[in-house]
């Protein structure tokens, strides 16, 4: 279709160029544009991708508009998220980190997670998943270490319950998996002189509900910022550095996991975490461990969790069918 004779030019009877000031706000662009796009799409279309497009088709026209986007910014915006498609590899979401460091992950983790409910008692706060999750880290007994061929760090025994968050009730055959960097600020898919899931470990409560294992105390550690995301946070005159922290997912029969981390109190980047995941509730202190010649520091901390029924009931979305799916860059993906 041509849209050339529905667009305002700013051009005046006598042919002279109106300056844009003078163009009324609602004539500047044509009016129609928009919805011809959006009734562009077939009938055949999934209700859900219906309304999410409409809705991110409206809002992507109303912010080019808003800021006068021009073609040469277009272009640069396409190959900023070229090169991120380009960098991305088996070990490396660059997407996912673009969403991260604009706080995005961490704003649908709340909106896929929130319940709203009258207890008094809430399931333990969600954090986002990031990049570095693997499926299938190794199934390790109960007190076991998930440390190995680290010679520096602070070893730290970390256990605790799991149990139900309205009854209190510990939760039989609940499974922790759980991962943090080496003190060196890396993952150990990050970095080739550790072991091939080093740091990592699934552990399977009793009828107790309780887990334990040793660990180090947690580093803070900058996020990969040789590609766009650490591009744009230089252009935003930000850092790249995350408070220190210790990932968990932690999943049971009948109940929705969640996925979270814990963040040490000491650290000087808890206010500023380049990816904003950081929750009063998830803030933890590490204490001197007494003899013990495995560790130096001890933690303790029970995660709470909600049935998928009481997850359903109160949930904001309703998306709590107990299929979550972990399909990240740097995994084949897996169903918790
Ligand atoms: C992480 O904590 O592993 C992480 C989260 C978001 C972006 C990068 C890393
Ligand atoms: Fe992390």
């Amino acid at each position: 279709m041509n849209r050339a004779a529905s667009h305002k030019t700013g051009s005046q009877p006598n042919g002279i160029m109106s300056s844009p000031a003078t163009i009324p706000e609602t004539h500047r662009f044509d009016p129609n544009f928009t919805q011809l796009v959006i009734s562009a799409t077939g009938p055949k279309t999934a209700p859900r991708l219906r309304k999410v497009m409409t809705s991110l088709i409206q809002h992507l026209h109303d912010f080019a508009r808003e800021n006068e986007i021009t073609v040469e910014e277009f272009m640069a915006g396409i190959e900023f998220l070229n090169e991120a498609g380009r960098m991305s590899t088996d070990v490396r979401n660059e997407g996912q980190l673009l969403g991260d460091v604009i706080g995005l992950e961490s704003l649908v983790d709340e909106i896929t997670y929130k319940l709203v409910s009258e207890a008094d008692s809430t399931p333990t706060a969600t954090a986002v998943l990031g990049p570095f999750w693997r499926a299938d880290a190794p199934k390790l007994e109960m007190g076991a270490s998930i440390v190995h061929n680290i010679p520096d760090g602070d070893h730290t025994f970390l256990h605790g319950t799991v149990h139900d968050y309205l009854t209190g009730e510990p939760i039989e055959g609940a499974e922790l998996d759980v991962w943090h960097t080496a003190p060196n600020g890396l993952y150990e898919q990050q970095d080739e002189k550790q072991k091939e899931y080093n740091l990592r470990g699934r552990f399977t409560t009793g009828k107790d509900g309780r887990y334990s294992f040793y660990c180090l105390r947690p580093t803070s550690y900058p996020i990969p910022d040789d590609g766009p995301a650490g591009k744009l946070l230089k252009l935003l005159d930000r850092h790249p550095m995350r408070p220190a922290h210790i990932h968990f997912i932690v999943s049971a029969p009948r109940y929705k996991p969640i996925v979270t981390q814990i963040f040490d109190r000491r650290d000087k980047y808890l206010e500023d975490d380049a990816v904003f995941a950081v929750k009063d509730s998830l803030v933890v202190d590490f204490l001197p461990r007494e003899g013990d010649p495995k560790a130096q520091f001890e933690l303790a901390y029970n995660f709470r969790l909600a049935t998928f029924e009481d997850a359903q009931k109160h949930s904001l979305t309703g998306a709590t069918d107990g299929t979550t799916t972990l399909a990240t860059g740097n995994t084949s993906g897996s169903t918790i």
